[in-house]
């Protein structure tokens, strides 16, 4: 493998460059198969550079045309040029420019890094290490300059240029048919955040007014006859802008903010500064064309990048290994909007289910690692769960710790302190500790630390002396790193809920910190004493979900079920209906494995169909109490030996259960709570059609002869997110009337990609073995391109991630199959096949037949010649560092 001569870089080894890149002016021709870059670098000795030390620039298979040093040819033994490197031997000791002319082919750029081609619109993507594609540079995070970029093009082909910062100058060159535009971005940048877009584009323009009353010029760029499927993001925008202005104090700093949705993107989007480039997926959506969930990403993407205005382009990082500085706290960010903007504790229920969905196993397998990594073969690998969604996590600890007023000084403090500064992760959190005083130093642990910690508790009453003592435990399981483990500062949001449901008053507390409903663990072992308790209390743990960690406890099943009808917290109401759902689930798989039919308690759905029947309730609650754990959280609680059929088989027989109890009162709720019969986007009906599907979903578990109802339901549906619902069920549980659904949606969208992914998608995620046979089939389908990203996602990324008993087949054909998809697809697009790879994050937990077969696979993929870095590193790494030549 290629890892051999891939060097690791260390956070440890980190230093400076030795030249500063003051401004940096770019002349871009944008041409399909011959494109030209002439970059003039304005360079400087940091302090403390002898003269005469070397220039080193990064490149990435450039062509070099020209090379000029303060207007001067360099002679050849002055410089080592190779596709990878430009060398300058001896630069001068004072200030100088350097001259640099590349040359490019965008239209056969297929890994989609740098300057690209996507159905004839030109665009960039630079982050991590992509603007190295495009001119020779120190292509790193801490290099911060002022860009200026001339972008020319034909007329035709290209009407619309687009470059970071604001536009200054556009005209037609005389005697050609070409034209070009003027940007300059007075804000000093890394390279990654560097864009430029060309194309035949249609937009959407608005305006905002910032609180100091300055008017921005907002626009979305987008292919021509997508443009009315813009207007939502439009309002996501303004309503972000607000936002970010009402909680964070944050304005907008240019006087035009672009964005730009293109078809071909590996990611879902990018925030370059002023010009935001897109996965058209996260910008267009209408009635016909979106479902609710689509509505919601978009909204919480163009959020998203919007924020990374101020956290990531203001303030950057000072290498990748800082990269959670950035993703973590605007992925916080974008929660806590979304949160505001929709039900907050749905919102939380979601974010908490994704977290263990993608985050958990991550941290439980071998690609395992800290928030903040401190190595790394290939940073295109590190965009992980870990580092964005347990980043966002530990930034909402820091709230939990300091409190809303508290975090808010300390985040105002990190932005007047650090604007314009490429940071660290210790100048994040000094701004914490100097603006409150606290001692942040244990807290940096969940920074460095990999795993998820397990906090175990004990609980004993007392009745004669009116005292509850609660015994923990904490402690983080092995990870790769081989790491020992030391204590973390765990906060954990509680109440003692009393027997007529309100949260008890308690007198004395020792053992340690206990304040406004936290308590906060910091010790391996702590005993705390909560005194003056006059009746027996349900104690409520891990209110909101207040830190990332397994919590194990003793709890009676009456006290779940106590906890699930009356806990105050609506978030611990779900969760204890969610660990009794678990543990039902492992007995059952236990009891399938052994030949024995699983038992359910009766109380379970009793308690599910109260809430469902509670109008008190929120709908969109309802559909999340009523939705079960996922057969991956299921194998995560079970922990090895896993077989992904009998957990299928587990969680059906429980819904089957469930179904047959409450379907009709979960009807009746749905139809004294239906949406409206036009669509609004608002979370509000999205809830109602939530808990419609969610009575679908168990009618059809209770009994198979509701297929001909939930297909006339798909033919009926007035909105895309019923008919999707429809179909996924009719497809999952392999109705008769499942192909006639399948065709008829084929011919309705074939001419919309987004709404078709939605098609592969549904298909490849269908439960059992045969999905195999069904996506290959696939992959050989007309609309079916290896070269899209969303469809490659739709298609082979839903089969690996999202399909436990399809892609875990018995025979290991599913394994076979997805690494044969890696290995062509990481010759065009390595990140793109590095995505699909970690699909084998969790494959050691595996009962053996499967797991030796999964292994077999990836080694024999690891000894496929000419990897990619990117694919080389995750096989590797998910193969525990053994040389797999095999
Ligand atoms: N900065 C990233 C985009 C990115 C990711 C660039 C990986 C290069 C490599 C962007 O801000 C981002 O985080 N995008 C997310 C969506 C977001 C809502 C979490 C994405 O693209 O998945
Ligand atoms: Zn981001």
């Amino acid at each position: 493998m290629r890892t051999e001569t891939s060097p690791v870089v260390r956070l440890s080894e980190y230093r400076p460059t030795e030249y500063a890149i003051d401004n940096v002016d770019l002349d871009i021709r944008l041409v399909p198969e011959a494109s030209s870059v002439k970059a003039r670098l304005s360079l400087s000795r940091r302090d403390g550079t002898a003269e005469g030390t070397p220039l080193i620039l990064d490149g990435d298979g450039l062509a070099l045309k020209g090379l000029l040093l303060n207007g001067m040819g360099v002679a050849d033994d002055a410089c080592t040029v190779t596709p990878d490197r430009l060398t300058i031997h001896a630069p001068p000791a004072d200030p100088f420019v350097l001259e640099i002319a590349t040359a490019l082919n965008p239209s056969a750029n297929k890994a989609l890094m740098g300057l690209y081609r996507s159905n004839g619109v030109y665009t960039t993507q630079c982050e991590a290490e992509g603007f190295r594609r495009i001119t020779y540079f120190s292509d790193r995070p801490d290099v911060l300059s002022v860009y200026t970029t001339r972008i020319e093009a034909r007329k035709s082909e290209a009407p619309i240029l687009l470059g970071n910062g604001n536009p200054v100058l556009a005209g037609d060159i005389a005697g050609t048919d070409r034209h070009f535009a003027l940007w300059h971005d007075p804000h000093p940048k890394p390279s990654y955040l560097f864009a430029v877009v060309g194309g035949d584009l249609d937009a959407v323009h608005d305006t905002f007014t910032t609180a100091s009353g300055r008017v921005v010029k907002l626009a979305i760029y987008c292919e021509h006859g997508k443009k009315d499927r813009c207007a939502y993001a439009m309002d996501a925008l303004k309503r972000s802008m607000r936002w970010d202005e009402e909680r964070f104090g944050r304005e907008y700093d240019l006087d035009v903010f672009n964005i730009v949705a293109v078809s071909d993107f590996n990611m879902g989007a990018m925030e370059n500064k002023g010009l935001n480039v897109f996965n058209d997926k996260y910008v267009l959506v209408d009635p016909q064309t979106g479902t609710d969930q689509d509505y919601a990403h978009v909204e919480a993407v163009i959020a998203h990048e919007y924020f990374h205005n101020w956290t990531g382009n203001r303030i950057t990082c000072r290498d990748w290994f800082q990269l959670c500085l950035k993703e973590g706290l605007t992925v916080f960010r974008d929660q806590e909007f979304s949160a505001d903007q929709r039900s907050r504790p749905v919102k939380r229920i979601a974010d908490v289910a994704a977290l263990r969905q993608h985050q958990f196993p991550e941290d439980a397998g071998p690609l395992a690692h800290p928030v903040r990594p401190e190595t790394y073969r290939e940073i295109n690998n590190f965009y992980t769960a870990t580092v964005y969604e347990k980043g966002a996590e530990v930034c909402r600890m820091l709230q939990t710790i300091l409190g809303e007023e508290g975090f808010r000084d300390g985040l105002d403090l990190y932005f007047r302190r650090h604007d314009g500064d490429a940071a660290t992760i210790e100048d994040f959190l000094a701004c914490f500790a100097d603006s409150s005083g606290a001692d942040l130093r244990q807290f940096a642990l969940w920074y460095e630390q990999a795993g998820t910690p397990i906090v175990s508790v004990r609980h004993d009453f007392d009745a004669d002396r009116q005292t509850l003592t609660m015994t923990f435990q904490q402690s983080v399981p092995e990870t790769p790193d081989g790491k020992a483990k030391k204590p973390m500062h765990i906060p954990l949001r509680f109440g003692l809920v009393g027997p007529d449901g309100q949260d008890l008053r308690y007198g004395h507390v020792s053992g340690g910190r206990v304040e406004k409903g936290v308590i906060h663990l910091t010790d391996a072992a702590a005993t705390f004493t909560f005194s003056g308790l006059t009746a027996r209390p349900v104690p409520s743990l891990l209110r909101g979900f207040s830190a990332p960690v397994r919590l194990e406890d003793n709890l009676s099943i009456d006290d779940r079920f106590f906890l699930v009808s009356h806990d105050p917290d609506p978030f611990s109401r779900w969760e204890a209906a969610q660990q009794i759902a678990l543990t039902m689930l492992q007995d059952a798989t236990a009891k399938l494995r052994q030949g024995e039919r699983p038992t359910f308690d009766p109380r379970f759905a009793e308690a599910l169909g109260r809430l469902a029947d509670n109008d008190g309730l929120d709908p969109a609650f309802r559909a999340l109490a009523l939705t079960l754990p996922g057969e991956t959280e299921v194998a995560q609680a079970i922990g090895d030996d896993v077989d992904p059929d009998a957990i299928h088989a587990a969680r059906r027989a429980l819904l089957t259960e469930t179904g047959s109890a409450i379907a009709t009162l979960v009807g009746e709720a749905v139809d004294r709570n239906a949406p409206p019969a036009t669509f609004r986007p608002e979370a509000e009906d999205a809830g109602r059609r939530a808990l419609r599907h969610a009575a679908w979903a168990l009618s059809l578990a209770a009994d198979k002869a509701a297929a001909g109802r939930i297909a006339e339901f798909y033919e009926q549906a007035e909105t895309l997110t019923d008919r999707v619902a429809a179909l996924r069920l009719l497809v999952h549980y392999r109705s008769g009337e499942a192909e006639r659904a399948l065709a008829n949606f084929y011919d309705r969208y074939r001419d919309n990609p987004l709404v078709l992914d939605k098609w592969f998608a549904i298909q490849a995620t269908a439960p059992g073995a045969q999905t195999l046979e069904r996506v290959e089939a696939l992959t050989a389908h007309p609309a079916f391109s290896m070269a899209t990203p969303n469809r490659v996602y739709a298609l082979i990324r839903s089969f690996a991630a999202a399909n436990p008993t399809g892609f875990n087949r018995a025979d290991g054909a599913g394994y076979r199959f997805l690494t044969g998809v890696i290995a062509t697809l990481d010759k065009d697009n390595p990140s793109v096949a590095a995505r699909l790879a970690t699909g084998f994050g969790s494959f050691a937990m595996l009962e053996e037949r499967r797991r030796t077969a999964a292994q077999a696979a990836l080694k024999a993929l690891g000894a496929s010649a000419n990897l990619s870095r990117d694919v080389a590193d995750i096989v590797e790494r998910t193969l525990g560092g053994e040389v797999s030549n095999a």
